[in-house]
Formats: structure tokens, C-alpha cells, sequence
């Protein structure tokens, strides 16, 4: 008989059970085996029960984010193999509510992302923007001082890592900071001021507390805590006496008004 592996997934109905509890599977091993394929065995050929979100199977899509072995990681980029253990335990991603087994509730997390104007921002031409007659340039040193960040695949892994985003709901998270800064950064964006005002609260980019365990745990890697960073400098700097501005107010401000605010749930 071929080598097994057991596969402990954490099953929780909220609708239905008052806590979670673990549930085993005995999956044969195989070369090459990932944790999403342990799990789509399980679920094909033992219990079709066990929720779980996935699909581009190639670490694209972001939607298989779980932690494994009590580490964020995205199943279907984790081999087996790497794992060194006969004994694999998946669990809903922290941070988020759970719907049913390894599925989170995303919500929040876009609705955050979604709150910090994740887009180009022109002011001198919007009419433009919206029927470009041509390409906005930038040369390659200015793509490399945020191209790192466009390459987040909103997994959601970071946010479920930190610790900030475990205490304060209201916190944007790695992801939306970041992508703060990727857009700050770009010289084509037009929307400065508005973007300092969005992060500089008392729920904001303050809140950081340089933790890093969302650059440790990123996939992509991205390093969303080195861009928390450099936006503290950027608002710092327009913040200082020489800076372009004082703070219109101190707890933040609606320029970028959030349209999903309702949305923002607490773990
Ligand atoms: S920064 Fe990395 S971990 Fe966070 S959502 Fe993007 S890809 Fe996932
Ligand atoms: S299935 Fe798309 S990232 Fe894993």
C-alpha cells in the first residue's frame, strides 16, 4: 500500500454548530501532491461536505488562501512535500468571519481595499482618462518604485497574518495600505493630497506597527509592510513644517469617500 498522508481539516457551519472541530482524512500521497489537491481528494472521494474556495489552481486567482499548518498560505501553491509531515492540518484564514469550513467571509477586506481608491486618479484630464487618446508615460526607474506592489493577487493572506487587523476592524490592513502607496508612488496618479488624507487617521497607516509578518507570508512577493513604511514617510513629509500641507483634520478625512463603509465587519 502506498505512503498516506492525514489530512486534519477544521470544519465549523456557524449557521448550525456552536464551535469548529477537526475532522480527519486519510489521502494517498503523491509526487508532485499539493495541498489543494490533498483537499480536492478528500472532498471528491471521501466528503463532498467540506467547503473550500478555489480556482485557477496556479496561484493567480487568490481565492484558495488557508492556513496550513497555522501558516497563511495559498493551498494550491503549497507543495506537500515541502510540509515535512505526515500530518497536514488546514484552517479558515484568521482575521475574517468564517462561513463554512475553509471559507472566510471577504467582504471587509475588499470593501477595504475598495475604500482607498485603488485606481488611477486624474485630475487635469479626467475626461481623458476615461477615452484615453494615448499612454500616460513613466520611465522604468519610476515603474520600479512601486511595480513590486502590482503584483498582489488580493488573497488576503497578509491581512489575515496581522496583528493589527486582529485588534482593530476599522484598520485598512497590508493590502489596502499598500496599494495605497503603489498608487501614491505612481506619476501618473493626481490624487496626493487625497490619498494622504485617506490613510492619516487614527485607524490608519499609524496603526502599523511594523509586525512584518504580512511581507513574510505574501506569495507574491510583495512587502506590504516595507510600503506601510515609505507611506508613514511620504505623510510625514508633507505633514513636516517644509511639507507641502498640514492635515486638513486628524482623524482623516472623506475625500475618497468608502462606498462599501457599510460593509466593514468585525472578525
Ligand atoms: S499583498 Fe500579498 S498576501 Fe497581501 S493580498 Fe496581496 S498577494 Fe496576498
Ligand atoms: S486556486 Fe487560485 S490562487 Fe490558489
Amino acid at each position: 500500500m502506498g505512503k498516506e498522508l492525514s489530512l486534519k481539516v477544521q470544519r465549523f457551519d456557524p449557521s448550525v454548530e456552536k464551535g469548529p472541530r477537526f475532522q480527519e482524512y486519510a489521502v494517498p500521497w503523491k509526487d508532485g501532491m499539493t495541498v489543494l489537491d490533498a483537499l480536492l481528494y478528500a472532498r471528491d472521494k471521501l466528503d463532498h461536505g467540506i467547503a473550500m474556495r478555489f480556482s485557477c489552481r496556479m496561484a493567480s486567482c487568490g481565492s484558495c488562501g488557508m492556513k496550513v499548518n497555522g501558516r497563511p498560505r495559498l493551498a494550491c501553491e503549497t507543495q506537500v512535500a515541502d510540509l515535512r509531515s505526515e500530518t497536514i492540518t488546514v484552517q479558515p484564514m484568521d482575521n475574517f468571519p468564517v462561513v463554512r469550513d475553509l471559507v472566510v467571509d471577504l467582504e471587509s477586506f475588499f470593501a477595504k481595499h475598495a475604500g482607498l481608491s485603488p485606481g488611477l486618479a486624474r485630475k487635469s484630464d479626467p475626461q481623458e482618462q476615461e477615452s484615453p487618446t494615448g499612454e500616460y508615460l513613466m520611465t522604468p526607474k519610476e515603474l520600479d518604485s512601486f511595480v513590486q506592489f502590482t503584483y498582489c493577487i488580493k488573497c488576503g493572506l497578509c491581512s489575515s497574518s496581522c496583528p493589527t487587523s486582529s485588534t482593530d476592524s476599522l484598520f485598512p490592513g497590508p493590502q489596502a495600505l499598500a496599494q495605497a502607496y503603489r498608487f501614491l508612488e505612481d506619476v501618473r496618479d493626481e490624487a496626493t493630497e487625497e490619498r494622504l488624507d485617506s490613510v492619516d487617521s487614527q485607524h490608519g497607516v499609524w496603526r502599523c506597527h511594523f509586525a512584518g509578518t504580512c511581507s513574510a507570508v505574501c506569495p507574491k512577493g510583495v512587502d506590504p509592510a516595507l510600503g506601510i513604511q515609505l507611506l508613514k514617510r511620504h505623510v510625514m513629509a508633507a505633514r513636516s513644517p517644509l511639507g507641502r500641507r498640514k492635515a486638513k483634520r486628524k482623524t482623516g478625512t472623506e475625500l475618497f469617500p468608502n462606498p462599501n463603509k457599510d460593509l466593514l465587519k468585525s472578525p
